[in-house]
């Protein structure tokens, strides 16, 4: 039973997002996912996701590659996720590469490309285009 686990924000839920977390869960068995709080992406970016986190927990505990869902709440506690999480294999987008690396002690941490030219960002920008 091999334990995936990734994070992200997942504002704004785009076909990008639905694909990194197919990936992941084909890495293994059992997919958790960490939802970024909206206190963690204010201070990270000064501005508040478009959805809240209690909406993208539940976007994402819908979507049937993923088993579990919790709440992430600081970038400082990643290590303490994956062990309380028991996690066998950390997944993040190839935008983070290398930025992870110092997981690697305790489990196996895979940077998977991103889907080209989508992003949350850019969805904002072209709604709000006139
Ligand atoms: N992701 C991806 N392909 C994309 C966009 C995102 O694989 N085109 C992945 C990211 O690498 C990350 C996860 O989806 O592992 C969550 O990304 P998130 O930052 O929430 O989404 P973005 O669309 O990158 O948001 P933003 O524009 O606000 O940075």
């Amino acid at each position: 039973m091999r334990r995936i686990i990734t994070f992200g924000t997942f504002d704004v839920f785009h076909v990008g997002h639905l694909r990194i977390l197919e990936r992941a869960r084909q890495l293994g068995d059992y997919l958790l996912v960490g939802v970024s709080t909206d206190e963690m992406n204010f201070s990270k970016k000064q501005r508040f996701p478009i959805y809240s986190q209690d909406e993208r927990m539940e976007i994402i505990r819908s979507i049937r590659f993923v088993d579990e869902v919790f709440l992430e709440e600081s970038l400082e506690l990643k290590r303490y996720y994956l062990q309380t999480y028991r996690a066998d294999i950390l997944v993040m987008g190839n935008d983070w590469l290398g930025k992870f690396d110092e997981f690697k002690d305790i489990c196996e941490v895979h940077y998977l490309p991103r889907t080209p030219s989508i992003s949350t960002t850019a969805v904002i920008e072209k709604i709000r285009l006139p």
